[in-house]
């Protein structure tokens, strides 16, 4: 997560699952990205976790309950919730999930998520039979619909020795979350922004395949934003160096003529689609079904161009659908991405120069500009993908309004 001098506090409500010892590396990792957090342990959580481990990675006192002798003389629960900027309920508990669906208030932590009116994160953690219950499942179902965000969970083993859905999201996969739920603006609401990310993989044989540089982070990177700005986002996956953000649906296509079909389909119903991919210009026009054989001595191969995936979403635009591509070039900039935004009918391009150390495939940076469809260049200074991503969808919400 970037750093942020914002000293926004987060409520870190501690229930009492056996992931409780998790919420330390969350409260450590919020308090490094500038957060002031407060930790509220349940008495449940208690018994699992220390209070003193949260003081010492928060500086915070720990909220342990409702008549805490340690406790500010203000109605602490009334000031905590007015001031929190999140709460974030990790891990949380069937009860905790209750609780709060059904207006429960019996202790510090129940009692304070009615009186917020803080945007609300549940990260669940619990056995696969609680959380597949009708009453948890409601519930959830009800705390949605008010609006309150969930993050996982996940599968894997469980402390109860079973494996199943129910165990607490990674902590990077929470982290994220918080800065989807902490982001002010929310100009992409109600929209469906579909991007293809990635790079694509086309076979030889059963095991060799043709690919390219792409790492996926600048994909990831978009997915990120769009979720941020409150948008639905579905990511047309290749392969991908890092892992898709939570929250966004992910449909793998490994091929150019997967990642066609799927972009087709979603396309009709995307608000925004963004061509991120590294997509491969060519296929092996008879893959062999068996491997080749060191004996062969050498080997032909026989390529066939692939489809260009952007320009056939270009082509089958709807009025007010905005779609971006990405002009990736060894020389020629400017020049090649002009050609390509015409080519593709695309609204909007990023160019941006590959083949050198701080731009490109794999890179954390990009020297990048951004060129709309009358001709109109933006150069960018060097910055991060995630910084370009930002400063897109300020461009795409443009062309939105
Ligand atoms: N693209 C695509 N399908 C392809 C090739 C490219 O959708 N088969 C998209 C990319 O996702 C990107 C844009 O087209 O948004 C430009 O990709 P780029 O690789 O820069 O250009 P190409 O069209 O492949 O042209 P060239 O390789 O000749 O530069």
């Amino acid at each position: 997560m970037k750093r942020t001098t914002s000293s926004k506090e987060i409520v870190l409500g501690v229930t009492g699952s056996i992931a409780a010892y998790k919420a330390c590396e969350i409260a450590s990792r919020l308090v490094e990205s500038g957060y002031a957090v407060t930790p509220a342990l349940t008495a449940s959580a208690q018994e699992l976790v220390g209070s003193a481990t949260f003081e010492a990675l928060t500086g915070r006192r720990v909220i342990t309950g409702m008549f805490d002798p340690l406790a500010s003389p203000d109605i602490e629960h009334i000031a905590v919730a007015q001031r929190a900027a999140l709460f974030l309920i990790a891990p949380a508990t069937a009860n905790i999930i209750a609780k709060a669906a059904r207006g429960i208030a019996d202790d510090w932590l129940s009692t304070t998520l009615l009186a917020t009116r803080a945007p609300i994160l549940f990260a669940p953690a619990m056995n696969t039979n609680m959380y597949n219950h009708p009453a948890t499942q409601e519930n959830i179902e009800i705390l949605k619909s008010r609006g309150c965000a969930f993050v996982g969970p996940g599968s894997g083993r469980l402390a109860c020795g079973t494996v199943g859905l129910g165990r607490m999201v990674h902590v990077p996969r929470i982290l994220e979350a918080v800065e989807i739920a902490l982001h002010e603006t929310k100009d992409l609401a109600g929209l469906f922004v579909v991007l293809t990310a990635g790079g694509t993989r086309e076979p030889i044989d059963p095991v060799r395949f043709i690919a390219n540089r792409s790492s996926g982070k600048m994909g990831r990177a978009l997915a990120m934003e769009a979720l941020k700005r409150g948008a639905r986002v579905a990511i047309i996956a290749g392969h991908m160096d890092v892992p898709p953000p939570e929250g966004a649906e992910v449909i793998v296509a490994e091929t150019a003529k997967d990642m066609a079909e799927v972009a087709l389909s979603l396309a009709q119903d995307a608000d925004v689609f963004v061509g991120a991919a590294a997509v491969g210009d060519f296929r092996v026009q008879n893959p062999s079904s068996d491997k080749h054989k060191r004996s062969e001595k050498g080997l032909e191969i026989n390529l066939i161009e692939n489809p260009d995936v952007i320009s056939q979403v270009g082509a089958l635009r709807r009025d007010g659908q905005i779609v971006v591509g990405f002009a990736a070039e060894t020389a020629d900039l400017i020049k090649n991405a002009k050609t390509k935004i015409k080519q593709k009918q695309l609204d909007l391009i990023v160019a941006n120069q590959v083949g050198v150390e701080d731009s490109g495939f794999g890179t954390e940076t990009l020297r990048a500009c951004f060129i709309d469809s009358k001709g109109t260049v933006e150069e960018l200074d060097l910055s991060t993908k995630e910084e370009v991503a930002t400063l897109l969808f300020d461009r795409v919400s443009d062309l939105l309004d």
